[in-house]
């Protein structure tokens, strides 16, 4: 794992926006994996930015989403992939048809199947980006006594609840997602995690120096031969 310190989350969207923007130049037809949540948020933002600059165009890349909430419509408005598409796809040129998200509300077994076999289809994901849970989640894969392989559906935690509820204002939250699996993440090429703020420093922390354990999912990076952690000053605190 490389870690990298950065002052502020612009800075840490700037880094891994390049990362992923170089790479789309050298290879236009290439596989990213995206994450929702606020911390790839700056990373999207400059990827915008280069894509209005006329510096990358994403026309003919292919892109696999994490996760996916359990029953709201693809279209809710705190679907994940009407987050995508407010805070990236409807910015850039992605094409619709290359976008693919799980689906939270079809049969859990037959949705893991077809999702394996898209993203083997493509030849696997070049670069997927990922957050952390205060917990140490990583997509949805919730602490647990095993690692999980392919996409499958998961029951939220509590932690996970409490973070996430706040997006949902009129809309109770769902509490069961459809997540790829810790298996589906590890065969990527290459991994970004991004965490800032004072709450994720405890997972940070067990997920760079505490064991390798289901019970901080995150710490399976550890053997991951091409993972790139990128931090603010307050989620690196206890490092
Ligand atoms: C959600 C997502 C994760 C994300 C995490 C952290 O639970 N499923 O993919 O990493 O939240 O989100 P944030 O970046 O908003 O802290």
């Amino acid at each position: 794992m490389e870690v990298r310190v950065f002052k502020n989350a612009g800075e840490i969207g700037a880094a891994a926006g390049k990362i992923i923007c170089d790479f789309v130049n050298s290879k236009p037809d290439c596989v990213l994996g995206f994450a929702t949540g606020a911390s790839p948020v700056p990373t999207y933002d400059y990827m915008i930015n280069q894509f209005n600059e006329g510096k990358v165009s994403f026309k003919d890349v292919t892109t696999f989403n994490l996760d996916e909430y359990c029953g709201l419509p693809a279209d809710h408005k705190n679907s994940y992939f009407t987050f995508m598409k407010e805070n990236l796809f409807s910015k850039v040129d992605i094409q619709s048809k290359n976008i693919n998200f799980l689906d939270g509300n079809a049969d859990e077994e037959q949705e893991s199947k077809r999702y394996a076999e898209a993203i083997k289809a493509k030849g696997g994901i070049d670069i997927q980006i990922l957050g952390i849970g205060r917990n140490g989640h990583i997509a949805f894969n919730e602490p647990s006594d095993e690692f999980t392989d392919e996409a499958w559906k998961v029951t939220l935690s509590q932690s996970t609840i409490d973070a996430n509820s706040i997006y949902f204002d009129d809309t109770e939250m769902p509490r069961s997602a459809m997540t790829m699996g810790i298996g589906s993440i590890m065969r990527s090429k290459k991994i970004i995690l991004i965490a800032t703020g004072n709450s994720k420093a405890q997972a940070v922390k067990d997920m760079i120096k505490g064991p390798v354990t289901p019970h901080c999912p995150a710490s399976i990076l550890q053997q991951h031969n091409d993972t790139v952690i990128l931090l603010d000053e307050a989620a690196a605190s206890l490092l």
